[in-house]
């Protein structure tokens, strides 16, 4: 089945990809490459790509009806998208709240582009979207399950929570059926080496801790340790990056299937992918140590504006519905694949 898969030379977007092609689906890649990697997707991955912008229907509609060229000449002429993965969108939280314009215009606007383009279709195409755990804000309970109230806390979290309600209007009036899935902290790298973490500027704390364990970076800041947390530290649910891709998978084929059987709900699926299991700062930076069996020199700075103390999913109802079982949730492993990586990328 031929997917689309915008953003699909980012870093969640690409393993996707990996999954799709795994479960025998044609993954189709739209990117701006603004932040995605081409060669990637053309060398690695081995799968069309098509640049440009979700929002822009001159490309978008050709495509949907497999009229748009791929990049690398391969001719998608008689093979319509099906479904969409999407997972195209801006990502850093403090670039939101000093240019909300962008995020806007980029994770929102251009979305409703895209969904306007898939109820156009003659039957409205499936859509998979990447949400977060941002949309809940400052939580009022740890773990966090689906229906915790959401009140994201910055233009980001917004722009993300807004393509919710998109996506509930969408499916109520137009019958447009939708995933929603709300990533904890991805984190980690495709177990055979070769895909993982590329941002640039980098954010993260995993690639950061391992950017000054080899000596990328001089030293790390850790954002606060006053938290109200055992250590003092924030705490986070990082879940493998594979593992979120397996889950779109499987969140795709149970739309298919709901399609096909025309049991589609007139609304979103909604589903929390985490572990279920806290990691404070100080815990990721000493199971780092052990993985790498380096040492780094790490500072505490002031509280990075934003930061809940705690986010820890509730993920039973994706265990449930989907069947997803994590393969990779240890903390230990996430960072062996994401350390594997890092060596791999930057020695080349
Ligand atoms: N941190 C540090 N030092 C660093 C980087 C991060 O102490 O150099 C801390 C942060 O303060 C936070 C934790 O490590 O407490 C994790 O930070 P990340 O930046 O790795 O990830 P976030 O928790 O900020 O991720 C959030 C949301 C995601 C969202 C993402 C956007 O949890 O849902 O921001 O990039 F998608």
């Amino acid at each position: 089945m031929r997917i689309l898969v915008t953003g699909g030379a980012g870093y969640i977007g690409s393993h996707a990809v990996r999954a799709l092609t795994r479960a025998g689906h044609q993954p189709v890649v739209l990117d701006n490459l603004v932040y995605g990697h081409a060669d990637i997707v053309e060398k690695t991955l081995k799968v069309p790509l098509v640049l440009g912008q979700v929002g822009d229907r001159e490309v978008l509609e050709p495509l949907l009806r497999g009229r748009h060229p791929a990049l690398d000449g391969t001719a998608l002429e008689g093979k319509p998208i099906e479904a969409v993965l999407h997972f195209a969108a801006y990502a850093y939280v403090g670039e939101s709240v000093s240019d909300p314009a962008k995020y806007y215009r980029n994770n929102l606007g251009d979305t409703l582009t895209l969904l306007e383009a898939l109820v156009a279709t003659e039957r409205p195409l499936p859509i998979v979207f990447s949400s977060t755990c941002a949309t809940y804000g400052i939580p009022q309970q740890v773990p966090i399950t689906e229906d915790h109230p959401q009140a994201p806390i910055n233009p980001y979290g917004r722009s993300k929570w807004m393509v919710e309600q998109l996506l509930t209007d969408f499916a109520a009036a137009y019958g447009l059926p939708s995933v929603i899935f709300r990533y904890f902290n991805a984190a980690g790298a495709d177990p055979d080496g070769d895909l993982g973490e590329d941002h640039d500027p980098e954010t993260h704390l995993i690639p950061r801790v391992l950017d000054t364990m080899s000596g990328r970076e001089p030293y790390l800041q850790i954002f606060g340790d006053d938290y109200p947390t055992p250590d003092g530290t924030c705490i986070r649910d990082y879940i493998h990056v594979a593992d979120l891709a397996d889950a779109h998978v499987l969140g795709l084929e149970r739309l298919l299937r709901l399609r096909e059987r025309e049991e589609t709900e007139r609304k979103p699926l909604i589903y929390n992918l985490g572990n279920g299991t806290g990691y404070s700062v100080q815990q990721v930076i000493e199971t780092a140590k052990a993985v790498t069996g380096r040492g780094l020199l790490a500072h505490v700075a002031k509280r990075r504006e934003g930061d809940p103390p705690q986010l820890v999913a509730g993920a039973t109802r994706a265990h449930q519905e989907l069947g997803w079982r994590p393969r990779y949730p240890e903390l230990e492993t996430i960072i062996e694949h994401a350390w594997a990586w890092h060596q791999r990328r930057h020695q080349a």
